[in-house]
């Protein structure tokens, strides 16, 4: 038949980032039929490159990258390094450079994972967070720094080519999936420039999706039903910050940090998509095999589907979902719970 392969960018990055990777990419090895040729490359981005050459990510490193198809991360950051460092030099410096303007975040509370929810809702829903305007531009300074008079500003940007793509790609998620309903979040009442273009252009490229439900919510107000109605939720399309704050929420409704995957996709397929768990490097408890891989497992299903490979990925989800439904069991290392998963695939 014919011959398939996958070309991986694999960083590990800082902390349990190693941990959780290596179970991921166990997951993929077990996962992948006979025929498809998995090749994987290693990137030592984080603390210990910026501490030896003082490098985060350079344009040698990007065009590296950027002959991957696709790329799995574990995670950035390390107490070592002054805050922002590692932020903007390699995580925001690589979602502008390559373009990851859909940020994907599903929350999907699956059977057998607890939630501080009462009365174990229905939670199945997608944020589609723009990845690469809002106020995360770094449009902004200051004056009169470390005065009783200082003057900081930090410009939110949208622009009309920014937001159309993003709501076109949420109202095709919509579109695809069985209940076929899209909400946006934002604050058009306050933040009513923004607020104006955001709500124009989706009702302008709701008419090409006339299957899909459509629903407005100020982002405030979504947070309260995240909580006491998460079950409204199908498909979320909202700006930059907001889809940074309602994804953690999600995340902590849905089964919490440990099982929170995303995409940094970019749709054109113009440069390589990013996979990555939501959470962070967790210093508390790296080294220690307390780590939960199944974040990252799940990132690979992400991966898996971007790619094409829709079978594989919804064997992943079935097996994390047969995994978690064994649960309560805390005991398991970082590594068994990988085994685990790499089993029932
Ligand atoms: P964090 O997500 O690393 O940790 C928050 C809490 O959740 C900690 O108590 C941690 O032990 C726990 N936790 C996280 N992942 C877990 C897992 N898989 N299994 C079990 N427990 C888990 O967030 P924090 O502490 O704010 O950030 C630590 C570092 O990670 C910082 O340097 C931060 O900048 C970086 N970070 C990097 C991200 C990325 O690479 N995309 C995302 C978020 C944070
Ligand atoms: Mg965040």
């Amino acid at each position: 038949g014919m011959s398939r392969s996958i070309n991986l960018a694999v960083i590990p990055g800082d902390g349990i980032g190693q941990e959780v990777v290596a179970q991921g990419l166990k997951v993929l090895n077990a996962v992948l039929p006979q025929d498809v040729k998995l090749e994987t490359k290693e990137y030592d981005f984080g603390a210990r490159r910026y501490h030896a050459t003082g490098e985060t990510l350079t344009e040698a490193d990007l065009a590296a990258l950027k002959k991957h198809d696709a790329i799995l991360l574990g995670a950035i950051g390390d107490p070592s390094v002054p805050s922002g460092v590692l932020e903007r030099g390699f995580l925001l410096k690589l979602r502008f450079a390559f373009d990851h303007h859909v940020n994907l975040r599903p929350s999907r509370l699956l059977p057998g994972v607890a939630t501080p929810l009462a009365g174990q809702p229905e939670i199945d829903f997608v944020v589609v967070r723009e990845g690469t305007e809002g106020p995360y531009t770094g449009n902004g300074g200051t004056i009169r720094k470390g005065t009783p008079h200082e003057v900081a500003t930090e410009v939110s940007v949208n622009t009309a080519f920014g937001v159309e793509r993003v709501v076109r790609d949420a109202f095709a998620r919509a579109q695809a999936r069985p209940r076929k309903k899209l909400t946006l979040v934002h604050k058009n009442n306050v933040l009513a420039y923004a607020g104006h273009l955001w709500t124009n252009v989706f009702t302008k490229v709701a008419e090409e999706f006339p299957e899909v439900t459509t629903d407005y919510i100020h982002v405030d107000a979504a947070t309260i039903y995240l909580v006491t109605d998460p079950g409204r939720f199908d498909v979320i399309v909202t700006d930059n910050l907001f889809g940074d704050i309602i994804t953690d929420l999600a995340a902590a409704v849905s089964g919490g940090i440990g099982v929170a995957a995303s995409g940094n996709i970019n749709p054109s397929r113009e440069f390589p998509s990013m996979f990555e768990p939501v959470h962070g490097s967790a210093p508390d408890i790296a080294g220690q095999a307390k780590a939960d891989p199944t974040a990252t497992v799940l990132s690979v299903a992400l991966l898996l589907r971007h790619l094409g490979y829709d079978n594989e990925a919804n064997r992943v989800e079935e097996a994390v979902s047969a995994d978690l439904g064994g649960r309560g069991d805390t005991s398991r290392t970082t590594d068994e719970i990988g085994d685990a998963l790499a089993v029932r695939v």
